[in-house]
């Protein structure tokens, strides 16, 4: 029997990408518990909502009654669902961050207590590291979260450990950098600066622009993934794996290579003033992950970067349509 592999958030950026790696790369069977936010948009998944091994279930990860019936039915949790955008969680308050991303990993990880599975991933991220103390960032170092976004991915991070060390739960916490490529909201710096540069817009830079990123092409974080889900347990279970390229690159090095691949002038570049909570420096070391799953990143930046631009450019109305509805939503609430 192919394993059933639950995937959280299916209809966002990663998720997203990793279901579509997954019913074109392996056996699995795919299942997707999504609540459908503003960051989840159904069209991420066209071409996969009617293939046979996908079941797509429209429902919250807080609701412990549903999330029960969902897991007594897989082999594999990959937690990806979260409130994800960093400055929202600056603008508009923490609360959903800390129910989605906290309250919920901790309803799936007491419904896994209750029907076990083979393991638990649950997708932390980078952020949790705050600026890097020295370069590059390995699994040991500190977490200093700097935002409330950060802060619940740390809170959900250290409370899947504690499941493992306290219940023997078969989790694996990856620590994903700045992923990037197709299917990315705009409102994330990346899609941000291809659709500005798209529309003859001004690309704004927070700060000096020279806070840099290792930059991950998702297709080589859905790879790393599936690293993890096919791992003899005893090498991962317990363990925090970085995933990330071992690059950083700055913010305002990817305004100008945006703006030099869509033959823009460098004059579309707007500097305003730093975001507060704003991340120095985030460069990943790539030992660990590639040490006990075997996966390292395939895609350079400049491959990445052109498959990103060309997705953009074939799929305006996707793009369009999420900025229309934006829009809509401040007149009205203005
Ligand atoms: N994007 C990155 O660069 C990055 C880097 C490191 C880690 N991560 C983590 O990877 C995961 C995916 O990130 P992304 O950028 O693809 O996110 P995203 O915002 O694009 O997608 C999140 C998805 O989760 C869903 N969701 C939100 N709240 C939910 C809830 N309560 N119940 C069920 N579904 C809910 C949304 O509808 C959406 O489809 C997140 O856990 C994020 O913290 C992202």
């Amino acid at each position: 029997m192919p394993k059933r592999v639950l995937v959280t958030g299916g209809a966002g950026f990663i998720p997203s990408n990793f279901i579509h790696h997954l019913l074109a790369k392996t056996p699995y069977e795919v299942v997707s518990l999504d609540a459908l936010t503003y960051a989840g948009n159904l069209d991420n998944l066209s071409g996969a909502m009617s293939h046979e091994r996908l079941s797509f279930v429209h429902g919250d990860i807080r609701d412990a009654e549903l999330v029960r019936d969902v897991v007594s039915e897989v082999d594999v949790i990959v937690n990806a669902a979260a409130e994800s955008h960093v400055e929202k969680s600056i603008d508009e308050g923490a609360r959903e961050f800390v129910t989605t991303n906290v309250e919920g990993t901790q309803i799936l990880l007491d419904a896994v207590r209750e029907a076990p599975v083979e393991r638990f991933i649950l997708f932390s991220s980078s952020e949790v590291y705050g600026t890097a103390e020295h370069a590059p960032m390995d699994e040991e170092h500190p977490l200093n979260p700097r935002s409330p976004y950060a802060a619940t991915k740390a809170g959900a991070d250290r409370l899947a450990y504690a499941y493992y060390v306290t219940y023997g739960l078969p989790v694996v916490i990856v620590r994903p950098f700045n992923n990037y490529g197709p299917r990315q909201h705009p409102e994330k710096v990346i899609p941000r600066f291809v659709t500005q540069a798209l529309q003859d817009r001004e690309l704004t830079i927070h700060g000096d622009g020279h806070a840099s990123r290792d930059w991950l092409y998702v297709d080589d974080d859905a790879e790393a993934i599936e690293a993890v889900i096919s791992a003899p347990l005893e090498n991962v279970a317990g363990e925090v794996l970085n995933v990330a390229t071992g690059i950083d690159i700055p913010v305002t090095e990817i305004a100008d290579a945006v703006l030099g691949a869509l033959g823009k002038p460098s004059s579309l570049k707007a500097f305003v003033t730093e975001r507060p909570g704003q991340v120095d420096r985030h460069i990943g070391s790539t030992d660990k992950m590639e040490r006990l799953t075997g996966w390292r990143a395939r895609t350079s930046f400049e491959e990445g970067l052109a498959r990103t631009i060309a997705w953009y450019r074939e799929n305006e109305a996707w793009w369009r349509g999420i900025l229309e509805s934006e829009n809509r939503a401040s007149v009205s609430s203005s």
